[in-house]
């Protein structure tokens, strides 16, 4: 086995994004497109020399042949040991859990997420550092220089290794460990969830449909929900991950999810549904005939948290994204901790949950998690869920229903105008950007604008500033529209237009009728129609 030196030129777009380097699968298949990458990812860690890295992807199309890829470059740059899941899976969670456990220097996660997948799908490379959370813009900043200047990769010249089976394998300097990519998640689990509480759920006959949507969560779901919690066999669908994710588009939210929904609101309805996204971190909660917004559920878990082991201390704050609705700051009042709204981003949380100032948080893109791992955790929302349940003994729509009751409802839509043309949508966003100090005390259709801002983020750990993070209009009738568009598509433009509308006693009205001021009003203020050229979106969730 030898290192080699390989001569490279650099690509002008490895240009990491929300969620690290996406790509549509060809991009990734030209010569050298990945060596530069890691390659640079690895140049970006100068006291690698000796330490652990952490290895696993979602299993989609190209992951194999990525994870080879990446474990011959780490092994020939210093690393002592990388630690790979079996079949080159990790769930983002997993790694997340995995990074932090064996204290590794970080971890390279190929996923595209919620993206589908397939030879002509998405792809993608993110690296997480030793805290097991998505590296800081700093680092993906440093990354992307190093990608626009790289002229060698190293590379250890080996077959590919065997990553089926468990145990300790010699590439170049380095001990390749193919590690059991479900154990360490699930034992986490066990110390934070009353698995005996939910287990007796389950033998009291509760019924639970977990939809792994054919991606990777599908054997953590299959390990905890029916191994080690006893539900019957066959309450997890699609459990096999698969390359194209089976020719679906593996987002957990209810158009993309639609058998489940069916399911959840047909006459024979289980008593809760769950999903989870391409790599595991997203969640979907479905009660009986109710879809549950992840906004909704972020603040109902803050609400219930302290009945699971371990939350039982209480939290010390929570956090949420600002295009996510009000609703968690509403249970943080009431339970006397902070609230904190960052802008779009998993890795914002990263230094609150860090320093110790929050311990849960969640974001309205079906992202919930806390303080357990760095990362948002689909599987472990939906314990937590069950655990709550196991608690209150309630129907899971009658812990919504009640939770509203308590705290008031904010109704909530997101619209999405997907690939729409870069220019068209960067165009839009100058254009309200540029109106925004004369929205103030405007009449427009039934409400009034109070305030109206382009969301600036001053993190209160590190004090960093991050700016033009969407631009958000506050409405008199307690209702707020914010635009923003998506840093995680892989073609054109995506803009997102965030609606919502609080009410303290009108608790079960149509959303779609409570929202219909809130979206004449983000139309006449925005002009989506005429920048864009549509007058629907293309989804609504
Ligand atoms: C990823 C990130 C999330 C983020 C979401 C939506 O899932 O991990 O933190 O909320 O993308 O991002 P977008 O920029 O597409 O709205
Ligand atoms: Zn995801």
């Amino acid at each position: 086995m030898t290192v080699k030196a390989v001569a490279t030129q650099p690509f002008p777009d490895q240009k990491p994004g929300t969620s690290g380097l996406r790509k549509k699968v060809p991009v990734f298949r030209q010569p050298r497109y990945v060596e530069n990458f890691v390659q640079a990812i690895v140049d970006c860690l100068p006291d690698r020399a000796g330490t652990t890295l952490v290895v696993g992807g979602d299993g989609r199309f190209l992951n194999r042949e990525v994870v080879q890829t990446t474990l011959k470059i780490a092994a020939a740059n210093g690393f002592a040991r990388i630690l790979v899941g079996r079949g080159g899976l990790l769930s983002t969670p997993a790694a997340s859990c995995v990074i932090r456990k064996y204290g590794a220097i970080g971890g390279v996660v190929l996923s595209a997420s919620h993206n589908p997948g397939g030879p002509e799908g998405d792809f993608g490379i993110k690296f997480n550092g030793r805290n097991g959370g998505p590296a800081p813009e700093p680092v993906t900043e440093a990354i992307f220089s190093r990608t626009k200047v790289i002229g060698e990769y190293r590379i250890v010249e080996a077959d590919d290794i065997d990553l089926d089976t468990l145990g300790d394998v010699r590439l170049g300097e380095a001990t390749i460990t193919v590690i059991d990519p479900v154990a360490d998640y699930a034992a986490l689990m066990e110390t934070l969830i009353d698995f005996d509480a939910v287990a007796a759920l389950f033998r009291s006959g509760f019924r639970m449909r977990f939809d792994a949507m054919s991606a990777v969560t599908g054997p953590y779901a299959v390990e905890i929900l029916e191994r080690r919690l006893g539900a019957p066999a066959g309450t997890v669908i699609n459990a096999e991950p698969l390359p194209d994710f089976g020719g679906h588009h593996p987002d957990p939210n209810p158009v993309h999810a639609h058998d489940l929904m069916v399911e959840m609101t047909g006459p024979d309805a289980p008593d809760f549904g769950a999903a989870s996204d391409g790599d595991g971190d997203r969640n979907m909660i479905v009660a009986p005939h109710l879809f549950v917004t992840p906004s909704d559920s972020l603040a109902i878990l803050a609400a219930h948290a302290h009945l699971a082991p371990g939350y039982k201390e209480g939290l010390a704050g929570v956090a949420r994204s600002m295009p996510t609705s009000r609703a968690a700051d509403r249970v943080a009042a009431s339970l006397g901790i902070p609230a904190f709204e960052t802008p779009t981003g998993w890795k914002f949380f990263g230094n609150l949950l860090d320093a110790g100032r929050i311990t849960l948080c969640g974001e309205e893109s079906a992202g919930t998690g806390s303080n357990h791992v760095r990362e948002k955790d689909g599987l472990w929302a939906v314990l937590l869920w069950l655990n709550l349940l196991a608690a209150t003994g309630k129907p899971a729509d009658q812990v919504v229903r009640d939770h509203w009751a308590r705290f008031g409802r904010d109704y909530y839509a997101r619209h999405d105008y997907e690939e729409v043309e870069s220019a068209a949508a960067e165009g839009l966003m100058t254009a309200l950007r540029d109106k925004l100090a004369g929205l103030p005390g405007q009449r427009i259709g039934d409400l009034t604008v109070e305030a109206a801002d382009d969301f600036a983020y001053t993190d209160p750990v590190d004090g960093s500033v991050t700016a033009r993070q969407g631009v958000r209009i506050l409405f008199r009738e307690d209702a707020r529209v914010v635009f923003r568009l998506s840093g995680t598509g892989t073609v054109g433009a995506t803009l997102r237009v965030y609606l919502e509308r609080f009410s303290k006693d009108r608790l079960d009205a149509p959303t779609a009728e409570m929202l219909a001021p809130v979206v004449a009003a983000a139309e006449e203020i925005a002009g989506i129609a005429r920048h864009t050229g549509r007058t629907e979106p293309s989804v609504v969730t």
